[in-house]
């Protein structure tokens, strides 16, 4: 639906590209005409998505944990080396468990706090130090939550992504002086790879509550990145700061609870 070449040679980072939403990212970027490099923290299935991804275009990929500033200062100097310089940034790697907020021990807090919201920092400043603000140019895009309403059965992950989508807000002010755009992708429940690591009950509950979804389905991959893209293009190019809720209206009429109920069942 978008022109082929939209991306035509722009140099794209993608965080967690090799697997579910990131992946699908990816790929579409390339069949736009991107040049892509994925990171994920295991080598070898990132290696192996990056193989698949070839297909579309050129795709480089590189280990990298975006909890460790010297590994993503590692990705910015091969982006630097092999390409001279970064066009876009997209902020998909994250990672959390369901768990009911009582529960939730410092290690468990600060282990997603510090995946969601302090790597998703670290990586946006580094690239920024790196190549948005001496080009005088950028565009980034944050995979965050449905987290308008809160996140019962997921403190910890509504609490980063809220911390990611005012930092969004921040920066699209303080770095509008760099001709630097930054805006968020809000997923609701999508069919991915990341929703096979719940548990058996919280998938069970997923699937009961899509009938409360106004809309009636899950969100695809491909949903949320037709909005990523968007969001990367210069079809996006006067918006910055904002989030777009990918998720068939259930950020505004959902039962928010279904999955602290489903918690309580097994951990009380
Ligand atoms: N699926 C949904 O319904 C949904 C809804 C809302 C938000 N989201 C968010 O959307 C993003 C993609 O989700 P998904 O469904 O595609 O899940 P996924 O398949 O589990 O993807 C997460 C990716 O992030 C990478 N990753 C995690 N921690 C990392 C770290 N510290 N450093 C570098 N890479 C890291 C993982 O690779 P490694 O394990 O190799 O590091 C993986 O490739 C996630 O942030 C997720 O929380 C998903």
């Amino acid at each position: 639906m978008y022109s082929k070449d939209l991306f035509k040679d722009k140099i794209i980072v993608v965080t967690g590209g090799r697997s579910g939403i990131g992946y699908a990212i990816a790929k579409q970027m390339l069949q736009l005409g991107a040049k892509v490099t994925i990171c994920s923290r295991k080598e070898e299935p990132l290696a192996a998505a990056a193989k698949e991804l070839q297909a579309f275009g050129e795709c480089d990929y590189m280990s990298c944990d975006i909890r460790q500033t010297e590994q993503i200062q590692a990705l910015a100097k091969q982006v630097k080396e092999r390409h001279g310089r970064l066009d876009i940034l997209i902020n998909n790697a994250g990672g959390q468990f369901p768990a009911l907020a009582e529960y939730i021990n410092d290690k468990g807090w600060n282990a997603v706090i510090n995946n969601n919201l302090n790597g998703t920092f670290y990586m946006t400043r580094e690239m920024a130090n790196a190549f948005f603000i001496p080009q005088k140019e950028g565009t980034i895009v944050n995979i965050i939550a449905d987290m308008h309403r809160g996140f019962p059965g997921m403190i910890h992950t509504g609490a980063a992504r809220a911390g990611v989508e005012n930092m969004t807000k921040t920066l699209a002010q303080e770095w509008s002086d760099f001709n630097i755009r930054i805006n968020c992708v809000a997923p609701g429940i999508i069919e991915s790879s990341g929703l096979d690591n719940y548990p058996p009950p919280v998938k069970q509950m997923f699937d009961e509550a899509r009938e409360g979804i106004p809309m009636r389905r899950f969100g695809k991959v491909e949903d949320i990145s037709n909005a990523v893209c968007f969001l990367a293009s210069p079809l996006s190019s006067y918006i910055t700061g904002i989030s777009i809720y990918v998720d068939g209206a259930q950020h505004l009429n959902y039962d928010k609870m279904g999955l602290a109920r489903v918690m309580r069942t097994f951990m009380e």
